[in-house]
């Protein structure tokens, strides 16, 4: 049997798009398989994976709530002492009307302290709330779903939006060289324009725009950037650690 049978992955932000893409490469992959959102409709998405004859449960959470995430223990149960894999997907991106980008001198302090309170300090929250199960194993990964706007200037998310991800990357740097002893990885995926409910929130004329600066020529999906979290989740990628991974199609080439 393979070992992912005993290393419980915990993905949030599974509803729907790429985390809910992510979930079912990991449960194809044989881990059980924890879906964590706000949205009710991550029970569908569980039951959906269930009824492809996968391990799955779905949870509501919401990342940024220190206390919801401090219960997380008791909401996975008897799965959380196999907890092996966590990806932080959750992730939000508010756009001014019409799908624009919100300019910079017109955003409420408030927009902002929520988009880094989703997309950065409940990165940190969960990850800080796996560590104990992670290290008692001896074994782990951590996968942070950044975005290309943290290695480039964006034309379509705001600049709440650049600064979460892009202290996203820095956090996982600081968590693989936390963790590294106790033979956990944390790794970043910085996917570019990939077709999910987000991506069609933003302007028709922004992601033509966008599409022009992609050699591949179009838009990615949520199963090509969940191949890739299947990997640095796997054993394969044992030595990668501290790494960030563009899935964007040749948008950005460093
Ligand atoms: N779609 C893209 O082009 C693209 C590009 C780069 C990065 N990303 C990133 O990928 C991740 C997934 O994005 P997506 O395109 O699938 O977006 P999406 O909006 O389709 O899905 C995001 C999911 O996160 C959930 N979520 C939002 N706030 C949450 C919270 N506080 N707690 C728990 N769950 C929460 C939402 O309910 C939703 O199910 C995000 O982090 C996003 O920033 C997306």
């Amino acid at each position: 049997m393979s070992p992912n049978h005993d290393r419980v992955a915990l993905v949030t932000g599974a509803a729907r798009g790429i985390g809910a893409g992510i979930a079912a490469k990991l449960a194809a992959n044989g881990h059980p398989v924890v879906l964590a959102d706000v949205l009710p409709e991550v029970e569908a998405t569980a039951r959906a994976l269930r009824e492809a004859g996968h391990q799955a449960r779905a949870i509501r959470l919401d990342v940024s709530d220190e206390a919801a995430v401090a219960a997380l223990p008791r909401a996975i149960g008897d799965w959380w002492g196999r907890l092996g894999v966590v990806v932080n997907n959750a992730g939000i991106s508010p756009k001014a009307k019409g799908g624009r980008p919100r300019k910079i001198r017109d955003m409420p302090a408030e927009e902002w302290r929520r988009v880094l309170a989703v997309n950065l300090t409940g990165a940190f929250l969960v990850s800080q709330a796996c560590i104990p199960p992670l290290r008692a194993r001896g074994w782990g990964r951590v996968v942070m779903i950044t975005s290309q706007a943290a290695r480039a200037k964006s034309m379509i998310a705001g600049a709440h939006y650049a600064a979460s991800k892009t202290g996203l990357m820095g956090f996982a740097r600081s968590l693989a060289t936390e963790l590294g002893p106790d033979g956990i990885t944390v790794n970043s995926v910085a996917p570019g324009r990939i077709d999910t409910p987000m991506a069609q929130g933003a302007a028709a004329g922004v992601n033509d725009a966008f599409l022009a600066n992609i050699p591949l020529g179009r838009t990615g999906s949520p199963a090509e950037v969940a191949e890739v979290v299947a990997f640095l989740a796997s054993d394969a990628a044992a030595y990668l650690s501290g790494a960030t991974l563009d899935v964007g199609g040749g948008s950005f080439m460093p």
